[in-house]
């Protein structure tokens, strides 16, 4: 038998030797179709290239294509497990062309690959066109032989293929087999099509216009194939089934969800393993491609199908949490096809276990308040929507949780009650809200908020996306539009770019529409929505228009790379100081990082080039960052990294880096970084790149702070470093390596110059300074006295000198002023025999007044003071001499 994996294969190679570029599924979240809640076809990823926007190496590829429908437009998600065909979660396969082969080509592949490859009997297949496409008509004549009455031409909308309100469309051609007469139906067209016995398996779609907003219709310049087969379909079909969950890929699933609840798997509960089989399936591929569940949008979508699988557990009388149990059944599945599971296990079973056990608490409350509620209704009357609500509110049972439990009772849920009771308690929120004071410009954008949910970030993986604007500000207002030179604030539903927060820096880059383009300098959120801060720089932009969003790729690389930095800094940093290292802030910018941390001395040169060293090996250990999502406390119990006194949601997101051998701290010993963080970062800690430490100071009491670079700009600034220590060696005319013993040399001969120039300085000056004669001391009052102007000393010198002279006087007074140039030093000196009649206090302040200062002190045998200018040195030597005169 071949297996869904043999056929997705034999499907691709085909393909691939009819020289289509095999290509890999794109991502269950549309990064180029904002208005898709999630990839639903196989066409998604190339929207860009039938309308000509975009092109590539190559013009046909294939692909088996991950599709979710649940939420949005096509929800499948009420009927799955009741039905034989209905998922939450299926691949499509198809062959793509993109101007190049067109229908015959198209035909001829499928009617191949169906009847040979496969080996489907001809007769048991028919198809429909749309009913004015001859052509289609005549080709499938001319390829399969096909009789007329199995060629249906069909008038209505379902066979003409449109991807939505707008985008490449076309008529498409449908083929479907024939199950046989014992099963009931008619072929399409008829009254009795909707029956089971006449199934699509592939459609086949010519791709020849374009729809826009306004209603219009408009051929594209290139004729183009998009094609659709689901593989569980196919699948059913060549294993002899008419059941999608009879497939080998269904059923082991199915198996696995039997065996861990111990319950027949094809028992009366079969239904409720097939609705866990296919949940398990869309809960897996949402969560490894960057979806989480949460309150809002695309999260709440994966939360409702998480919670609704809980409930056909907990109907199979699961008493522990069972989905996280069953990732690798599904793993050994679809693991090989698509690696992201294997990459994303992790986080797919912490996600799911942590979902289930948290649910796991309300879900029995609120079945029995259901319980109690159902009971006291009449026969077939509706549950009040209050009581719904209050199942929503108080026990997170998504309305469609409520709505399923019911339906096996034939109960509706009265849902305008529902809606009704979840307005009114907005309003209320809003209006406790508003009274709390914060800032008024915050309003608006719970307002955005409330009117179209919160901003889907997609930057963990993407920096590039499509999103639809919501609201355009202009001066904090909402506006209609906004014109080239505007600073604008824009809000879309979904975006690559980081909101600031967690000391990781918002992003920059650019937001472009059809009509204009905005340079965005900064992203900051409020209300889960992200404000994109910039000034519209062509054309102008409205609420409502698709945008496609790039980021600055070069910032955020600079970025990441300080991010996860900072996450091995903070872990080398306990290692080098102890473990009372804990983070109080940090800064992670584009040009460097910043980290502030408890710590009371400061980091020794020798700490601080362990530290630089650890950080950098763990760099060039280049191993996989890995991102995770648990509970705080199971976090903590790992031993990550948590920020003192941070509130954390129920969950968090858990960054680890960096592998040891069983020498960490927290239970994971295997992991050198783990840390709780919203955070980009890099994918290999290789991508840092390099590591250097500009040095460590005091930030506040207590707290140290670090600076470092990393990349580019740490090696920018190595480079700087050099060159400058080269400059000085050529200065030096000497080695950089010799440079600190050349400079240790000059301070040497510096100092000893120096001192030589300061005791010629002084001889000078006694010898009467300037080749002028020998000072001569004068009687004055019995007291000899010498007084002086003296050049090229300053007033440092002066005390040495006076001393000088007393000398040699032997007894006497001395007052010397030095012209410093501009201003004037002064210093008197009596010799101790004569202290008792004279001060050389006196004598300063005296000659201090005549040169222009103030004051003047020190003891009576040694005094100084300051002038302003030297200039009336005569009548300072006047007054000095004056007192001594008594
Ligand atoms: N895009 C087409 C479909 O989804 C093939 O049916």
């Amino acid at each position: 038998m071949k297996t869904l994996n043999d056929i997705r294969s034999s499907f691709l190679s085909y393909f691939g030797k009819q020289g289509h570029a095999i290509e890999a599924s794109g991502p269950l979240v549309p990064r180029n179709d904002p208005t898709l809640m999630f990839t639903n076809s196989g066409m998604v990823q190339f929207k860009n290239l039938f309308t000509g926007v975009e092109t590539r190496d190559y013009v046909r590829a294939t692909t088996a294509q991950k599709c979710v429908r649940a939420g949005g437009k096509h929800n499948d998600l009420d009927n799955v497990g009741y039905t034989a065909r209905h998922h939450t979660f299926f691949e499509m396969l198809g062959n793509f062309s993109f101007g190049d082969y067109f229908k015959d080509d198209a035909i001829a592949f499928a009617w191949e690959l169906l009847t040979r490859e496969f080996g489907i009997d001809p007769n048991r297949l028919l198809v429909t066109v749309y009913h004015t496409d001859d052509e289609a008509a005549a080709i499938w004549k001319k390829v399969a032989n096909l009789p007329d009455d199995r060629i249906i031409r069909i008038a209505t909308d379902d066979n003409f293929w449109r991807m939505g309100p707008t985008g490449p469309c076309g008529p498409c051609t449908e083929i479907f087999y024939d199950h046989g007469d014992h099963i009931p139906g008619g072929p399409p067209g008829t009254p009795e099509e909707d029956g089971d016995r006449f199934i699509e398996i592939w459609n086949i779609v010519f791709m020849q216009n374009e729809q826009f907003e306004d209603g219009t219709m408009r051929p594209l310049e290139m004729q183009s194939i998009d094609t659709g087969m689901g593989l569980e379909r196919i699948g059913a079909l060549l294993q002899g089934q008419h059941d999608n969950y009879e497939t080998d890929t269904m059923r082991a699933l199915i198996e696995a969800s039997g065996n861990a609840l111990q319950v027949d798997p094809f028992g009366a509960g079969n239904v409720h393993h097939r609705v866990i089989a296919d949940h398990l399936r869309s809960t897996s591929f949402l969560i490894a491609d960057g979806v989480m569940p949460s309150n809002d949008g695309r999260g709440y979508v994966l939360r409702r199908i998480m919670r609704r699988a809980m409930r056909h557990a907990h109907l199979l009388g699961a008493k522990d949490p069972l989905m996280y149990q069953l990732v690798p059944a599904l793993l050994r599945q679809m693991g090989s096809a698509y690696p992201e599971l294997g990459q994303a296990q992790s986080l797919i079973t912490e996600t799911l276990y942590l979902e289930e056990t948290r649910f796991k608490q309300t879900l029995e409350r609120g079945l029995k308040l259901l319980e109690d509620e159902v009971g006291g209704l009449a026969e077939g009357a509706e549950l009040p929507g209050a009581a719904a609500f209050k199942l929503y509110d108080t026990y997170g049972f998504p309305l469609d949780l409520t709505q399923d439990a019911l339906r096996e009772q034939g109960r509706n849920v009265d849902t305008a009650g529902f809606d009704a009771a979840m307005a009114e308690q907005k309003a209320k929120a809003r209006a406790a809200w508003s009274g709390s004071g914060e800032a008024a410009d915050a309003t608006v954008w719970f307002d955005v908020a409330d009117k179209h949910g919160t901003t889907d970030f997609l930057g963990y993986d993407a920096e590039t996306a499509e999103g639809q604007i919501v609201a355009v500000l202009v001066d904090a207002s909402p506006a209609d539009s906004a014109k080239a030179g505007d600073v604008v604030q824009i809000a879309l539903n979904q975006s690559p770019f980081y909101a600031e927060s967690g000391g990781q820096v918002g992003d920059q880059g650019t937001i472009t529409t059809e009509t204009g383009k905005v340079e965005v300098t900064d992203t900051r959120k409020t209300a889960g929505v992200f404000a994109h801060i910039g000034t519209v720089t062509e054309g102008h932009v409205t609420p409502g228009q698709a945008a496609v969003l790039e980021v600055n790729h070069a910032r955020r690389t600079a970025i990441r790379a300080n991010h996860s930095a900072t996450h091995l800094l903070h872990e080398a940093l306990r290692g080098a100081l102890g473990d009372h290292v804990a983070q109080r802030g940090s800064l992670n910018a584009a040009d460097r990082l910043r980290f502030d941390f408890s710590h009371t001395k400061a980091v020794s040169p020798d700490e601080l080039r362990q530290i630089e060293a650890e950080v950098n090996d763990y760099i060039r250990q280049n191993t996989a960052v890995e991102t995770r999502i648990m509970t705080p406390d199971d976090a903590r119990g790992l031993g990550a990294q948590a920020l003192f006194g941070e509130k954390y949601g129920d969950e968090v997101r858990v960054v680890s880096m960096g592998q040891q051998d069983g020498s960490g701290k927290g239970t994971d010993k295997n992991t050198y970084s783990l840390e709780l963080c919203g955070g980009t970062h890099v994918r290999q800690t290789g991508d840092i790149g390099a590591f250097v430490l500009l040095g460590d100071s005091a930030s506040s009491a207590g707290v140290r702070r670090i600076e470092a670079l990393t990349g580019q700009e740490a090696l920018n600034w190595l480079r700087d470093q050099q060159t400058a220590l080269a400059g000085i060696a050529e200065t030096l005319k000497t080695s950089s390596a010799d440079v600190a013993s050349r400079v240790k040399a000059l301070m040497d001969e510096r100092k000893s110059l120096s001192n030589e120039v300061a005791q010629l300085r002084r001889e000078l000056a006694v010898a009467g300074g300037g080749g002028a004669t020998a000072p001569e001391a004068v009687d004055v009052n019995g007291v000899k006295f010498l007084a002086q102007v003296v050049q090229g000393v300053t007033g440092k010198d002066l005390p040495a000198l006076v001393d000088e002279f007393k000398a040699n006087l032997g007894s006497g007074a001395v007052l010397l002023i030095a012209d410093t140039g501009g201003k004037a030093a002064v210093a008197g000196g009596v010799t101790k025999d004569l202290t008792d009649k004279v001060s050389a206090v006196d004598i300063v302040k005296a000659a201090v007044v005549e040169l222009g200062g103030k004051g003047g002190g020190g003891r009576p045998d040694m005094a100084q003071g300051g002038g302003a200018s030297a200039e009336n040195a005569e009548a300072a030597i006047a007054a000095a001499t004056a007192i001594l005169k008594g």
